[in-house]
């Protein structure tokens, strides 16, 4: 067997995009690209390629899945001969046969080490040792419940508290310096803490599993920060500080800032969607993860020149994945966490309200792209600046830059809206069309595939929504998990899906399509491509999956209502015990 984390690294490194370019002509379209389908023919592109959850759907024929399943279509190859195909065409090298086990077993111990690494530290804050830390994060502004909360700590003073602790609970040396807690000293081949006398800050991972940490020095020189490197369960630059508690709520935007203390200040000050990448400048990988939550960002990055260079650059990379970005100005401070500090969360939301969108960013850029002095490079550039005004939801906003656009180009407003105009009801038109064409093809591929979801389409529809809104909020499994069970789908597929996510809880693996490669068809995997994608445009949140869930025991105690009759004492009162969590 192939390991997990293999292929989900071959994934990282074939961008489906680029990998179905070489088969399909793809067309840009917002966020996603569209051409003819490869898999049935016809003469409108109902082939659809969403980068972002790295995935590709025909509304034609239901073909879908990861860029695997890709492949194994297209080259009509088995899952393993088509991971080869791509790993050869990425230069990875497949693996013999896998240490799969060791891996995961691995990862489980790093994560349990971890969450003892930040119970430990918080202790330490909180007891005389820590008072220090405790003044200097007081002195700082956080309110104690912020503290809890972020559940900050102290790493103390010392070489071998914390290598100490773990080894008394019986964790292997080597597996301390795997999970970046321990290092071993060159001299006296002893293993000493990696983080002394800072202030702690847990990474946590969007399932509530501490990943990593963060530790800020409060004297001396050195680097401020030190960073957990990476290990088996962190990658830095594929997570964001705080996206967790983000997530909490319905997104309508993320607020983006450079530090772990700003992100705790704008949490303190009511800001809860405030995240920061760790220690490096924004990724593209944290983009996309980004994009599966929200379609605008505001950035909040220091006010210095290295900031406004970071945000640059952010906008640039926000823009691939179809985020529009904003950009808050923040006079006389040097960053978020100050200026709450000086001025007051009120101001702040002032400051965020008036964010500048990057409308003015992107027309320079378009401006950039065409050689503006010839007739046929400003026909260019306006019309991919129409392209840009007919995304504005607001007809004034669309109007105020088409008063701009004409005057730097030297032709009417009126011309422009009327191209504006002619744009927006093309775009409605096709994407009418494609609704229709999408609900065609459930119907006919999902009736095959889901037999079920004929005679009981309400509980089938309740079953796609939880299994769409878990695999993009796998958090949400461990609780769903005590709700529902396989056995209580309706749709046996549906079930087996489900079964496939909750195996994600013992071995660590991340919920994404490459969990279904192996195990399902072709046809089957297109299924759960389009449940994932649906999910995201209705942004399902972990709520959702908690609801559906209860929805899907709601609808199974109905059947039961006729039988309840034969149910056996003890079989009753279960129901019931399940009927009043469902409830709940
Ligand atoms: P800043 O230097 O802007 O620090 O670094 P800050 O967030 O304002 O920190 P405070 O307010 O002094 O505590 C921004 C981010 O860059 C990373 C950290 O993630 C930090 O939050 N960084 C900074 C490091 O990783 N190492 C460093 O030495 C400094
Ligand atoms: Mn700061």
């Amino acid at each position: 067997m192939i390991p997990q984390s293999f292929i989900e690294e071959l994934k990282m490194n074939c961008d489906i995009e680029s990998v179905v370019s070489s088969y399909v002509q793809l067309r840009k379209r917002g966020r996603i690209s569209t051409g003819l389908c490869p898999f049935h023919s016809e003469k409108t592109g109902s082939f659809t390629v969403y980068p972002e959850s790295q995935s590709f759907y025909c509304f034609g024929c239901g073909a879908g899945g990861d860029v695997i399943g890709f492949i194994r279509r297209i080259e009509n190859l088995e899952y393993v001969e088509a991971i080869k195909f791509l790993a050869q065409r990425a230069g990875m090298n497949v693996p013999e046969d896998a240490a799969e086990d060791k891996t995961a077993l691995l990862k489980t111990k790093i994560l349990e080490m971890n969450r003892e690494a930040a119970r430990f530290y918080f202790s330490e804050l909180m007891a005389p040792n820590g008072k220090n830390a405790l003044d200097y994060l007081l002195g700082r502004g956080l309110e104690p419940k912020t503290i809890k909360h972020f559940g900050l700590g102290y790493a103390p003073n010392d070489w071998t508290r914390l290598t100490d602790l773990l080894a008394s609970k019986g964790y292997r040396y080597e597996d301390m310096e795997a999970a970046q807690l321990s290092r071993k000293s060159n001299k006296s081949g002893r293993y000493y803490d990696i983080f002394r006398d800072r202030v702690m800050f847990p990474i946590i991972d969007l399932r509530g599993n501490v990943i990593g940490f963060g530790g800020r020095k409060m004297s001396g020189d050195g680097p401020k920060y030190y960073n957990s490197p990476d290990t088996p369960v962190f990658k830095k630059t594929k997570n964001l500080f705080a996206l967790n508690f983000a997530k909490k709520q319905k997104l309508e935007r993320l607020i983006l800032c450079e530090g772990y203390m700003d992100v705790i200040a704008m949490h303190q000050a009511g800001f809860t969607e405030a995240v920061a990448s760790l220690g490096t400048s924004l990724t593209s990988d944290q983009c996309r993860l980004a994009s599966s939550y929200v379609e605008e960002a505001v950035l909040a990055y220091d006010s210095d020149e290295a900031g406004q260079k970071a945000t640059k650059r952010a906008i640039g990379l926000l823009d691939e994945v179809g985020i529009r970005a904003k950009v808050l100005s923040i006079p006389d401070a040097k960053d978020p966490d100050e200026y709450i500090k000086k001025f007051g969360g009120a101001r702040f939301k002032k400051l965020i309200e008036q964010s500048a969108g990057s409308v003015e960013y992107e027309l320079s850029k378009i401006g950039a792209k065409y050689d503006t002095e010839t007739p046929e490079g400003k026909i260019s550039a306006l019309k991919d600046a129409v392209g840009l005004l007919a995304d504005m939801k607001n007809p004034l906003e669309r109007e105020v830059w088409a008063a701009k656009l004409a005057r730097d180009y030297g032709t009417t407003k009126e011309g422009i809206l009327t191209q504006v105009q002619t744009k927006i009801k093309r775009r409605a038109r096709a994407e009418g069309n494609r609704a229709v064409l999408g609900q065609s093809a459930q119907a006919s591929t999902f009736g095959g595939a889901v037999p079920e979801k004929l005679r009981n389409p309400a509980s089938a529809s309740a079953e796609e929504r939880l299994l769409g809104s878990l695999m993009r909020n796998p958090e949400a499994l461990s609780t769903v998990s005590t709700i529902v069970s396989p056995k209580d789908f309706v749709c046996e597929l549906y079930g087996l899906f489900y079964e496939k996510l909750l195996s994600t809880l013992s071995t660590g693996f991340e919920v994404s399509l490459t969990l279904f490669g192996g195990d399902f068809t072709l046809e089957q995997q297109g299924i759960i491509a389009k449940l994932a994608n649906l999910a995201r445009e209705h942004r399902y949140s972990a709520e959702d999956a908690a609801e559906s869930a209860k929805t899907i025991i709601r609808f199974k105690e109905k059947k039961s209502d006729k039988e309840i009759g034969e149910l056996s004492g003890a079989e009753l009162a279960a129901y019931i015990e399940k009927m009043r969590k469902a409830k709940k």
